[in-house]
């Protein structure tokens, strides 16, 4: 009985290890051919007017991202930060309660931008359990757009889910304008990344 046991649990392991490894070649794969459409150089000719980057980021992808839009249109930053952390690996099953209860975390309310003083806004989070991570929702159940143009921004592992559509429907009174969704992706991927970026802002010019 013992040996049948072991049997199937190691085929389980089999199984499990020949699928992920499948997943990760196959991203791969989409991550090198997308990025070969932005080998060329992209020069950036955006005019976005003031603008603001507002993010959540919890290992620092996000951020990374926010900090080269910042970077290149000269946006002030702001960063959506919970009252109590998450941490690993208990941010999974903490975050699904929050995302299936609708009991999202409480944010620290610091400093909070005033998104009438600027042109564009640009708003970007992980994505979570296929959706926008709780932390967004919190912002969003608490923010009224007021009309302001809005870029929202993902970063995620391989498949963002219904991450737009959930925060087109949550963005209270936000002029929407396309959105854009980067893949964690290998470092020597950067400039790719960069002539990315400047494509989509060059699509979000006034
Ligand atoms: C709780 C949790 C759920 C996640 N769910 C997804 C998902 O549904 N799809 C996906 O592609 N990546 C998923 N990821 C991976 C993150 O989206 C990805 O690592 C992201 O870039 C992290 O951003 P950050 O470094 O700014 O926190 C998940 C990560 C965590 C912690």
């Amino acid at each position: 009985m013992l040996k049948i046991v072991l049997l199937v649990m190691i085929a389980g392991a089999v199984i499990i290890g020949g699928a992920s490894l499948y997943h990760i070649h196959k991203v791969n794969t989409k991550n090198k051919t997308e990025m070969a459409s932005f080998t060329e150089e992209i020069n950036l000719n955006a005019d976005l007017g003031k603008v603001l980057v507002i993010y959540y980021s919890l290992t620092g992808h996000t951020k990374d991202i926010a900090r080269q839009i910042a970077d290149k249109t000269g946006a002030d930053l702001y960063e959506i930060q919970t009252v109590e952390t998450y941490s690993s690996p208990s941010v999974y099953m903490k975050s699904k309660k929050e995302l299936s209860s609708g009991q999202y975390p409480e944010l620290k309310k610091d400093d909070l931008p005033n998104i009438k003083l600027y042109d564009t806004v640009f708003i970007g989070a992980p994505v979570w359990w296929y959706t926008m991570a709780p932390a967004l929702y919190s912002y969003l159940q608490n923010t009224d757009f007021e009309n302001a143009r809005v870029a929202a921004f993902s970063t995620q592992g391989s498949n963002f889910g219904s991450f737009f559509k959930d925060f087109a429907e949550m963005a209270k009174n936000a002029q929407i304008l396309p959105s854009e969704n980067f893949n964690n992706i290998d470092e020597k991927y950067q400039a790719q990344v960069s002539n990315k970026i400047n494509a989509w802002l060059n699509k979000l010019s006034r």
